[in-house]
């Protein structure tokens, strides 16, 4: 099996809703596995910290799983216009894992949601492109042979699935939402299991 990681932050619900989505995506694939995590929350030394296991939904992520994954999926709220403190805090203790090239040359995506419609869902995904390419991963979008581009009202974009959850985060996730976001999942798989073939060849 090939693992996929879908790594991803959410504090209302919102985004984990697009990441189990995309997992969906990616399980749908034959021979992709979705490996489901998130990151805790980040909290100033005076708070206390989380426990190592959170109190429901899947584990936090440890760094193995990057290295251990061919692709990853990565996801966080946008926060003005960018990705939230604990996912950009995970990201910052990389290090280890971009001066060894460890994820150099595998496939990558992002995801978001918003509490506005105009909220910063494209601003999101590009600044959280940033960093991947970073460490050398293979950015993967969404091409407009996905008809729902075209006919959503909602989130969803070239750049990655979206979900405009409004702001008290009550919108369930639209029919075109999803449909993308499941049709990122399969792309992604697609092109790890694609690249992985590759370099066996
Ligand atoms: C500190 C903070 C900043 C936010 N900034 C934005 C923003 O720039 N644009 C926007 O549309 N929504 C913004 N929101 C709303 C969240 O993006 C929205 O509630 C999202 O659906 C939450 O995702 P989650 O349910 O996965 O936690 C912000 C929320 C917080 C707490």
């Amino acid at each position: 099996m090939t693992d996929i990681l879908v790594l991803y932050y959410s504090r209302h619900g919102s985004t984990r809703k697009l990441a189990e989505l995309i997992a969906h995506g990616i399980d749908s694939v034959p021979g992709a596995h979705a490996r489901l995590r998130t990151v805790p929350p980040v909290s100033t030394v005076s708070e206390a910290t989380a426990p190592d296991i959170p109190a429901d939904g899947p584990p936090y992520a440890e760094l193995r799983d990057l290295e251990e994954c061919q692709g990853l999926a990565l996801g966080s709220p946008t926060r003005f216009g960018n990705m939230a403190a604990p996912m950009k805090y995970f990201l910052d203790g990389t290090v280890a894992q971009w001066l060894a090239g460890a994820l150099s040359g595998k496939p990558a995506c992002v995801f978001t949601a918003t509490g506005s419609l105009h909220g910063g869902q494209e601003t999101t995904l590009l600044s959280m492109m940033l960093p991947l390419l970073h460490h050398g991963m293979l950015l993967v979008g969404l091409p407009y042979s996905e008809s729902a581009l075209m006919t959503t009202t909602s989130g969803g974009t070239p750049y990655g699935p979206s979900h405009h959850a409004r702001v008290d985060n009550s919108a369930p996730v639209s029919e075109d939402e999803a449909a993308l976001a499941r049709a990122m999942g399969r792309r992604l798989a697609e092109t790890a299991l694609r690249l992985a073939a590759g370099s066996r060849a």
